[in-house]
Formats: structure tokens, C-alpha cells, sequence
């Protein structure tokens, strides 16, 4: 076996066997084959595609390049959930906690902005304190004192998903659906929670743009969840618009907290209920309508917001922030931007509000950037809202950039609007 003869394989459409597969997976951690080489293979990749039986050969194989986890010692059901990534998406916060006051366990691995999407543990880290760094016995610890923990990912499990994600992010060699599945998969299975709900975002804020792909995608992950022996499920939702108001890491802590307090409702409300209720249907807890009346209740009761609370607490974190409304201050400097006419939003682009997040310091334009915790941006609107000339569109936040032209701009083209005439004005 060599690995120019598995490139030719798959430049020609020749499906690769299991050992061809494992050999080029292992060889490449080992540093047997070089990087040049598994580029060639993973545009290879990128142009053909791979069967799906392929697919679930990569992902085992990744998988078992570094630990599996065993959580057998976590007493109940455990279920894990993975977003694909969007803007404004702090569901892990909420549904992590309301899922675990409903009675299973949630311990979860998560990672860092990718791009212009946000990353769970950053937006942990501006809580002062917080460890994302937890032994493994901690962890489970957590998981079985308050039903939920949150950890970033740890550095032993899929060390080959590690380092093939950082070729192909140098390469061009991202947006591959078999690619992306094998990522997310083979950390997933190397968690290795009896369930697995995947959502599956979609639209300008996600990596995939379509509805065709998101399905074609989710529909690749349950196959290969399926054939690794887990219970897995899909579901697709619109990443088209953010999720919230709220865009940025100390911004999105503060608006999970106002939900889980009971203070929001709309789409995101809407969402973190949908998803908590697949969860607990498919941990055995249910009919979906029940699970959702479980989840519902779990938020209304203030249950929810407790299990977030203490494993922030037992995590190291700050957990004045549930008591103080001052533990959100305000970053040094802010920009409103007004509504230059009496307008309806009708459309709101993630992705390029996603990078006037950016811009302002909330993630990283490269790979080694600081994080400035308390930049972002606040929307006063949901789409479909009418608003009135010079009534406040966004608030723009920021501690290390004073010079708004830029982000604002951006921020501002973002928006699609349909101006108004004769509106009331209240
Ligand atoms: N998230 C991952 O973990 N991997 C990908 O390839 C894309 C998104």
C-alpha cells in the first residue's frame, strides 16, 4: 500500500477499503505521510466525494487515532448535542442545562470560534474564572452532581481530526460534506454518549448555505452515528438570521442567563426548546410534545437556570453574574446606529454580522488573536419589525477598537430593509 496510489484511487473514483483508509489515517498522524500528500487526497476528496461507506471508514479512523472516553460512570442517560456552527448561537448554555434539569446528563466538549461563527468556549471564558480544562474525573464529577458540565475539547481525542483540520483549513479543503461529517463524527463517537442530537444549521451564517446540503449532511452523520451504535439525530435550523439579539462572547453569556431566567422568549426561546426536547426524546424521556412541555417547565421553574448556575460555580467560574447586573459591563466604547427612515427589516445577514464581530474583537482573524471579551453587537429588533427614523437599530461594543467606521458599515449592510410611508408612530 502507498499513498499515491490511494490519491490516484480516489482522483479516479475508485472507492478505497477499510485498510486503505486506516493506512493513510495513521500514516499521517505518525508523520509517515506528509502533508503534501494528504492534501492531494483531501481535494481529491473535495472534487469526488467518498461513499458513504467510505465516510464511516474516515470517521472510525479518526476516531481511534487517540482516547475514547468511557462514561460509564456517569449514573443516567448521556446525551451530547453539536451545532455546526453559526452566529449568535449560544443554544449549548441553554439547552445543556435545561436538558440536565429534566433528568439525563449532559457532558460536553466544545470548541472555539471558527471564522466568523462564534465558539461555546470562548463565550465561557469571559465568565472571570471559568476552567474549560477540568481532569476527566472532574468532568464526570460535575456531570454527576449537577447533570451538566462543558469542556473544551482535550488534546488526547482525535489527534488526526486535529491535525487534518488545520491542512484543510490552509489547503481549501473545508467544504467537503464527507470532510465535515468525518470531523464532527469522530470527535463525537471518541466523546462517546449513549445519544447524540446534531443541529444541523443552515443558511448564510453556516457552512452550509443550502437546505439541500444541511439535509444531505445531517442524513451522512446519523448513518454514520448509526453504524458506530449510537442513537442519533439530526435536525436542520435556519442560521439565515443570528440566533438572538445578542453577537459576541460576554454579550450571548449574559442573554442565555435573561432566558433561562424566563426574560426571552422568540426564536431563540423557540429553538432551545425544540432541540431540548429532541434530546430528551431520544434519551427514552418521552413524546416529543411531552419532552417540550419538560423542557418548557424546566425553563419556567427556574431549574434550568440553577443547573447552569452551580456548574458554573463548581467550574471555577464567577457566578456573580447570575446576582449582579453590573458583572456585565459595558465595554469601553459603544456605537448606536440609528434607522436612517421609517423601515421594516425584512432580512438580516449572519454571516457578514458575523464579521463586523469580528472586526471589533470578538473573534479571531487569526489563528493566535486575543479575544476581547466584550465586544459585539446588540440588535434592538427582531426581522419583521417595524422601526422608526432614528430609533436605534444595533449597539456596537468594543474595547479595543474606538474607530466604528468599519464594523459599523458592514453592520449596517448587513440589513435589508423596505422603507415605510405613513407609518404610525408610537
Ligand atoms: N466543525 C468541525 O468540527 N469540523 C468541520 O469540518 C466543520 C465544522
Amino acid at each position: 500500500m502507498n499513498a499515491v496510489d490511494i490519491i490516484n484511487k480516489t482522483k479516479k473514483n475508485i472507492s478505497l477499503t477499510e485498510e486503505e483508509i486506516k493506512y493513510l489515517v495513521n500514516g499521517y498522524v505518525s508523520g509517515e505521510i506528509p502533508d503534501y500528500q494528504m492534501s492531494a487526497w483531501l481535494m481529491a476528496v473535495c472534487l469526488n466525494g467518498l461513499t458513504d461507506e467510505e465516510t464511516v471508514s474516515l470517521t472510525l479512523a479518526m476516531r481511534d487515532s487517540g482516547d475514547i472516553l468511557d462514561l460509564s460512570c456517569i449514573k443516567k442517560t448521556t446525551v451530547d448535542k453539536h451545532s455546526t456552527g453559526g452566529v449568535g448561537d449560544k443554544t449549548s448554555l441553554i439547552i445543556g442545562p435545561a436538558a440536565a434539569a429534566c433528568g439525563i446528563a449532559v457532558p460536553k466538549m466544545s470548541g472555539r470560534g471558527l471564522g466568523h461563527t462564534g465558539g461555546t468556549i470562548d463565550k465561557l471564558e469571559s465568565i472571570e474564572g471559568f476552567r474549560v480544562e477540568l481532569p476527566f474525573s472532574e468532568f464526570t464529577d460535575i456531570v454527576n452532581k449537577t447533570g451538566f458540565s462543558i469542556i473544551s475539547q482535550s488534546g488526547k481525542l482525535c489527534p488526526a481530526d486535529k491535525k487534518i483540520y488545520s491542512l484543510r483549513n490552509s489547503t481549501g479543503t473545508v467544504d467537503s460534506i464527507p470532510l465535515i461529517c468525518a470531523s464532527i463524527m469522530s470527535k463525537k463517537l471518541a466523546l462517546n454518549a449513549d445519544c447524540l442530537l446534531l443541529d444541523v444549521k443552515c443558511g448564510s451564517g453556516a457552512f452550509m448555505k443550502t437546505p439541500g446540503d444541511a439535509e444531505k449532511l445531517g442524513r451522512l452523520m446519523e448513518k454514520v452515528g448509526r453504524s458506530a451504535g449510537k442513537k442519533v439525530r439530526a435536525v436542520v435550523t435556519d442560521m439565515n438570521t443570528p440566533l438572538g439579539c445578542c453577537i459576541g462572547n460576554s454579550l450571548e453569556i449574559r442573554e442565555a442567563v435573561e432566558l433561562l431566567r424566563g426574560n426571552i422568549k422568540g426564536r431563540l426561546y423557540q429553538v432551545c426548546v425544540t432541540l431540548t426536547a429532541n434530546m430528551l426524546e431520544l434519551a427514552g424521556k418521552g413524546s416529543l410534545s411531552e419532552c417540550r412541555a419538560m423542557a418548557e417547565e424546566a425553563i419556567a421553574s427556574g431549574r434550568a437556570l440553577t443547573v447552569l448556575k452551580e456548574t458554573i460555580k463548581l467550574q471555577g467560574g464567577d457566578d456573580s453574574i447570575f446576582n449582579d447586573e453590573k458583572f456585565f459591563r459595558a465595554a469601553k466604547y459603544s456605537h448606536v446606529i440609528y434607522a436612517p427612515r421609517d423601515v421594516e427589516v425584512i432580512s438580516v445577514n449572519a454571516e457578514e454580522l458575523g464579521m463586523a464581530s469580528l472586526i471589533l474583537g470578538a473573534g479571531r482573524i487569526n489563528k493566535d488573536d486575543e479575544i476581547d471579551y466584550s465586544a459585539g453587537i446588540v440588535l434592538e429588533f427582531e426581522p419583521g419589525d417595524k422601526i422608526s427614523m432614528d430609533a436605534p437599530l444595533m449597539t456596537l461594543y468594543s474595547d479595543c477598537v474606538s474607530d466604528f467606521s468599519e464594523a459599523a458599515l458592514r453592520a449596517y449592510n448587513a440589513l435589508q430593509f423596505k422603507t415605510l410611508t405613513g407609518m404610525a408612530l408610537t
